[in-house]
């Protein structure tokens, strides 16, 4: 997945080396004509998302307000598509599917379940893990927006931030949720790198790595950085993580990321997942935050429901266990391997965890306790409930490797 939220704030991402035809939207175009525009050009290779950035972009004169309500009308069209008739024009479709995200948020228990489990998910998911009624409320509903202020900044950047609350005490105080309407991404407090947007539950996966200052730790597939920037703030800017990715377009992002929020302690490198690895250093961690199905990101990424296949479970899971396979060599006697991602599908997580173990006799299950539920007994596999916090659904397993028999 990626870790930038969606369903956020809405502004238009400046991904380099991406040009597309611009969308006929005018200044002047309502909010449902652009939500069609959106909708009539996302597919599987165009993600929502991306689309209502650039059709946010190229209709200049949209006001904050009007993004909102575009925004809003999309994501409530994949999230209720399965309640509503494709023969009916678009407009007709966006107007059912307000009405009933409305209806939800008045009355959560108003659909039954049967009708939850016909129309929410397709059908084939229920073959991939155990679908609960807890689950699907949870993906119709809105997804709360969460931030990461610095280590120890989590209540000054309540105050500062209106609408915003920390999700506990102690080091549940840096994740604050978010329940504003203001562009974030134009505060002062963002610009003076003082919060990043993340998920609560990728959050969660840096505190259970606990990387050390002065440690060396590998973020395989580091994307556009989310985790690499917790992980070097955890290390207090000291040790060094290696940050590598296929995509070359994501380590830009996390290398304008890592300046914006004074992070140095990384160096960023292309890396395909092959056996060969591109540094030589041994790792005290190593985090594989690995490309998965994202079911556990379906309620903020509602269009991800239709697009989705079981065919891209069995290809990512082989991957998964590639990546994570082709990395232990790295990790020093003693370092330890975590697996993150975030799905909820058995042949992805613990199918992946259980087949690694079975090939990698070096390495031994390690204990986590739940960051959010620290009295549970540690485990050395954690579910991240979805349904529990409104965060994302995660999956996380860790291991060490066993010190050398001298
Ligand atoms: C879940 S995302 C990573 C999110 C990131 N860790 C964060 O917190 O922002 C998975 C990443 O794996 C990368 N990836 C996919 N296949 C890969 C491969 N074979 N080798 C290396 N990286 C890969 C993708 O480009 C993507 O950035």
């Amino acid at each position: 997945m990626t870790t930038r939220q969606r369903g956020g704030p809405v502004r238009p991402p400046g991904r380099p080396g991406r040009r597309t035809e611009p969308v006929a939207a005018s200044a002047s175009a309502s909010a449902f004509e652009l939500a069609e525009a959106v909708i009539r050009r996302s597919d599987r290779e165009h993600p929502a998302d991306d689309r209502l950035r650039q059709v946010l972009r190229e209709s200049r004169a949209v006001t904050p307000k009007q993004a909102r309500l575009v925004s809003g009308a999309v994501f409530a069209y994949y999230r209720w598509r399965g309640w509503l008739d494709p023969e009916q024009p678009l407009s007709q479709q966006l107007a059912q599917a307000l009405d009933l995200a409305r209806g939800f948020a008045r009355d959560p228990m108003g659909i039954p379940e049967a009708d939850l489990r016909a129309r929410a998910i397709p059908s084939w998911v229920a073959s991939e893990l155990e679908v609960t009624e807890g689950w699907l409320r949870h993906l119709q509903t809105e997804p709360p927006l969460w931030l990461r202020a610095r280590v120890g900044g989590g209540v000054r950047l309540a105050r500062e931030l209106d609408h915003c609350r920390p999700a506990g005490t102690g080091r549940l105080a840096d994740a604050l949720r978010y329940q504003g309407r203001e562009d974030l991404f134009r505060s002062a407090a963002f610009h003076r790198g003082d919060f990043e947007i993340q998920d609560l539950h990728s959050q969660a996966v840096g505190w259970l790595c606990d990387p050390q200052p002065g440690e060396t730790w590998w973020d395989a597939c580091a994307g556009e950085g989310g985790k690499t920037l917790h992980l070097a703030e955890l290390m207090r800017n000291r040790g060094l993580i290696w940050a590598t990715d296929r995509a070359a377009w994501r380590l830009d992002r996390l290398r304008r990321r890592a300046a914006r929020a004074r992070v140095f302690n990384y160096r960023a490198r292309g890396w395909d997942g092959a056996a060969a690895r591109p540094f030589r250093t041994p790792c005290d961690g190593v985090l594989v935050d690995a490309p998965c199905s994202n079911l556990g990101t379906w309620q903020r990424n509602p269009q991800a429901r239709w697009t989705t296949t079981p065919a891209d479970v069995r290809e990512l899971a082989i991957r998964q266990l590639d990546l994570l396979t082709n990395v232990v060599a790295a990790l020093r006697p003693g370092g330890r391997l975590f697996y993150a991602v975030c799905t909820l599908t058995r042949a992805e997580t613990t199918g992946v965890a259980e087949a690694l173990a079975r090939g990698q006799p070096d390495l031994e299950p390690m204990p986590l306790v739940h960051p959010l539920c620290p009295e549970a007994p540690a485990r050395s596999e954690l579910w991240l409930d979805p349904g529990a916090t409104g965060a994302n659904g995660m999956f996380v397993a860790a291991w060490r490797r066993k010190a050398a028999v001298s």
